[in-house]
């Protein structure tokens, strides 16, 4: 699949599906975090399978799935599932929401994902707003990324406040990402903290950098799942995610729906 290219044939399949011509807003729905799905109203689901050129999400906690429909009239897409450059996915794939946003002419992209926290200031369930992003030694950008500057301080200052508004207290800082799918090692936490990281995590960044590209404004939130390697004497487990994400359910649905009214 060659992107762009390839998105309008996925494009033209949806709206053949039912899916409007142009959406408000395209939203990620990170690991455990797909049950906003049922804060849509009058959805069409199609599962990734069926959709020309798309690959299939694997992982637990996603469920793979294309839902569109509305929230509080706003026409919007969800992805509940993502693609992991872990899963063998390329960069290229892991960035197709954002060009069926582009597609689909959305006016932003929400993009939600679970992490472990490495700020000890922070906790588990912390919603934090992710301000910038700390990139290592991988180049996450499926397009030479040399020509633009990307900023995201911008847009979260926006986020905060919209937080703020809807009463919800919300962290900040920088995400970190990394390749996984293994968790880190406890010296790598060690380090990463000292480099300025806040949070640790295994997608969000090609998405952004793709999102800023195209020029899509972008909100971007972490859903502290656990504490990184090494702060807690505790095994990680990815069934920490769901355990953590259905506590904070319905405060992130508050905050969705207020950042695809206001964002
Ligand atoms: N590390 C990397 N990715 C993650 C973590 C973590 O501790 N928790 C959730 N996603």
């Amino acid at each position: 699949m060659m992107l762009p290219d390839d998105i309008s044939e996925c494009r033209d399949y949806l709206v053949n599906r039912g899916f409007p011509e142009e959406t408000n807003s395209v939203i990620i729905l990170g690991s455990g975090l797909g049950d906003f799905a049922n804060s849509i109203e009058d959805t069409i689901t199609v599962p990734y399978r069926e959709i020309p050129g798309f690959p299939e999400s694997s992982v637990a906690g996603h469920s793979g799935v294309l839902v569109c429909g509305s929230v509080d009239g706003n026409p919007v897409i969800a992805f509940s599932g993502r693609f992991h450059h872990y899963e063998g996915y390329p960069f290229l794939k892991t960035v197709i929401p954002v060009h069926l946003a582009n597609a689909f002419k959305a006016k932003k992209l929400i993009i939600s994902n679970a992490a472990g926290a490495i700020n000890t200031n922070f906790q588990v369930g912390d919603l934090m707003v992710i301000d910038d992003i700390i990139r290592l030694f991988h180049s996450v950008s499926p397009a030479p990324s040399s020509k633009f500057r990307y900023n995201l301080y911008r847009t979260a200052g926006k986020v905060r406040k919209i937080a703020a508004e809807t009463g919800l207290d919300v962290q900040r800082g920088s995400y970190l990402y990394v390749k996984g799918p293994n968790y880190e090692t406890k010296a790598e936490i060690r380090a990463f903290r000292i480099i300025g990281a806040d949070v640790v995590g295994m997608s969000t960044a090609p998405e952004l950098i793709e999102a800023s590209r195209l020029n899509i404004p972008a909100a971007a939130i972490s859903l502290v799942t656990n504490m990184a390697a090494g702060i807690e004497n505790i095994k990680l487990d990815h069934a920490d995610v769901n355990e953590a994400a259905e506590s904070r359910k319905d405060d992130f649905a508050r905050l969705v729906k207020q950042l695809i009214m206001k964002f």
